[in-house]
């Protein structure tokens, strides 16, 4: 299975913030915010990633990420010259997924839990796409999902005024190879996007979405808006000092996977100076 980040967007609701940089490298407490969806791939299984983002921030990207060998997977770049929808990101994609499966994560979306690398894997490799569901007390502000009576979807709303349920779909979605030539066939909504719901909407109506609630074990946080960023560095921070551990961090996901050595991870530490980091990369080993 492949991986795409979408970290294109303008990110205007958190100007001036995102005036002399892309949302996606903004600090969410101890990291920059695209480490978060990138471990999250990581976790899942997967070793090749494809990040998307604007033309004018991609160099920004390649100082962070390089091309993933430090961390033992492999990163390319693409651009979205426009924030035209993320099921853009399949097309913009096409040739990267090629025959394969792809996961595809937004971001500036973050997932935490325990287990959550086995949560991951299981969802990968399925037919259809497989999506999560995550109870929320303001579903108008993203893709709200409605059961029946006995827990299946029946529909996939984006941002509806009155929503049918609390129910909304986080942006991490996982899509057997059918994904690309189905986004092919849609049209742009009224915000001039091509919407992720309208995908997931095609596979409803051909049965073909799964829909798993993430428990209470796992939290999703969003980072949209300057609070709900300011909650999720306090949310990241909380559940750090809580377990007295960092949480999504690439190098220590690809060191525990066996992807890079003692050594590699010491070299990687050294990157980080002697920031609290890089002491936590070191102190890893010993
Ligand atoms: C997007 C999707 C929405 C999803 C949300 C998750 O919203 O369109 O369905 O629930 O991401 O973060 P947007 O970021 O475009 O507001």
């Amino acid at each position: 299975m492949k991986g795409i980040i979408l970290a294109g967007g303008s990110g205007t609701r958190l100007a001036p913030l995102t005036l002399p940089t892309s949302k996606q490298l903004l600090p969410v407490y101890d990291k920059p915010m695209i480490y978060y969806p990138l471990s999250t791939l990581m976790l899942a299984g997967i070793r090749e990633v494809l990040v998307i983002t604007t033309p004018h921030e991609q160099e920004q990207f390649k100082r962070l990420l390089s091309d993933g060998s430090q961390w033992g997977i492999s990163i390319s770049y693409a651009i979205q010259e426009k924030p035209e929808g993320l099921a853009q990101a399949l097309l913009i994609g096409e040739s990267f997924i090629g025959t394969d499966s792809v996961a595809l994560i937004l971001g500036d979306n973050i997932f935490y839990g325990i287990g959550m690398g086995t949560a991951l894997k299981s969802m990968s490799g399925r037919e259809g796409a497989t999506v999560f569901a995550y109870e929320v007390t303001n579903p108008q502000e993203y893709g709200v999902i409605e059961f029946d009576t006995a827990g299946k979807a029946i529909s996939i709303e984006e941002k509806p005024k009155s929503p049918r349920s609390n129910f909304v779909i986080p942006g991490l979605y996982f899509y057997d190879n059918q994904a690309v030539e189905l986004a092919k066939s849609l049209t742009p909504s009224a915000r001039g996007e091509l919407e992720i719901t309208d995908l997931h909407n095609l596979y409803l109506s051909n049965s073909q979405l799964n829909v798993e609630v993430l428990d209470s074990t796992k939290t999703w946080l969003d980072t949209g808006t300057i609070d709900s960023l300011h909650l999720a560095a306090e949310g990241v921070r909380k559940i750090e000092k809580e377990i007295g551990r960092k949480i999504n961090v690439p190098e220590e996901v690809s060191w525990r996977l066996g992807l890079i050595s003692n050594d590699q991870l010491l070299q990687e530490a050294d990157k980080y100076g002697k920031s609290g980091y890089g002491d936590y990369l070191r102190a890893l080993i010993s």
